[in-house]
């Protein structure tokens, strides 16, 4: 039991992993429904990332992972256009069987598909980037801070790992029983990034999105780096 606000009986990783098999394999299928706010969503994260990538000691771009990743949306609209090659990790075999065919032209340029949920998935290389985007929810809360803390040695030097999540404004936890997942508060991510033994470099909340939908925030996280080991990756 972790000491947020929600118990570990609360999501299913079967459950999800069910209802996502009946999902169609299309932007709207990933989105809910809300495959119209996609191209909104990737320009919010593209002035995200290049601020990332003209900062002081940016990271290279040699390779992302790009994780819960769906059909591929977001290594075809962000990733790509920036990185010399990107792994993905997703469980949905439907989903892993479509993205080469919906990234297209660049199908070449994604390196390694792992069919596996994050919860189970423990990186053999090392990335400058790590992006999460719409999938931590469905990780309970010990299984998440294991897995950041993976991330976390998996990162190159000036490597990032960035968040971009739904966030609650009533600074509690939500269930959704249609997907088994859970929408964190700000609070609660903030609680889960340093139990991670993560830093914000950067926050931002996404701008532009429809109203009634729940806010949506990035953060781009690095080790804190007292407590980090380089040589807790096994390569
Ligand atoms: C809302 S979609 C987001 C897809 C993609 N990140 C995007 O923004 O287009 C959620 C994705 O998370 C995946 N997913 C669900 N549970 C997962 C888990 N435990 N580990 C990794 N991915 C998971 C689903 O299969 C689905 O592809």
């Amino acid at each position: 039991m972790s000491n947020l606000d929600f118990d570990d009986n609360d999501i299913s990783y079967e459950s999800a992993q069910k209802y996502w098999s009946d999902i169609p394999a299309t932007v709207d299928g990933v989105l809910g429904g809300f495959g119209f706010i996609s191209d909104i969503d990737i320009e919010g994260s593209r002035i995200f990332l290049e601020s990332l990538l003209s900062c002081n000691k940016a990271p290279c771009t040699d390779l992302a992972l790009d994780c819960g990743a769906g059909i591929g949306r977001i290594t075809k609209n962000l990733l790509l256009p920036y990185f010399q090659l990107v792994d993905v990790v997703e469980p949905d075999s439907k989903f892993i069987k479509t993205i080469k065919n919906y990234v297209g032209e660049h199908q070449s340029k994604i390196d390694t598909l792992y069919e596996v949920g994050l919860q189970d998935f423990n990186p053999v290389k090392r990335y400058d980037v790590i992006w999460n985007q719409w999938v931590l929810g469905y990780l309970l809360d010990q299984d998440l801070i294991a897995y950041l803390k993976r991330c976390r040695n998996a990162l190159k030097t000036n490597g990032v790992i960035v968040v971009k999540e739904n966030v609650t404004s009533s600074g509690k936890s939500e269930k959704d029983e249609t997907d088994s997942s859970v929408t964190r508060s700000l609070q609660q991510f903030l609680s889960i990034f340093k139990q991670s033994k993560l830093k914000r470099l950067k926050q931002c909340k996404q701008t532009n999105f429809p109203n009634g939908i729940y806010p949506v925030y990035m953060f781009a996280l690095v080790p804190i780096q007292e407590d980090y080991n380089s040589e807790d990756l096994k390569v």
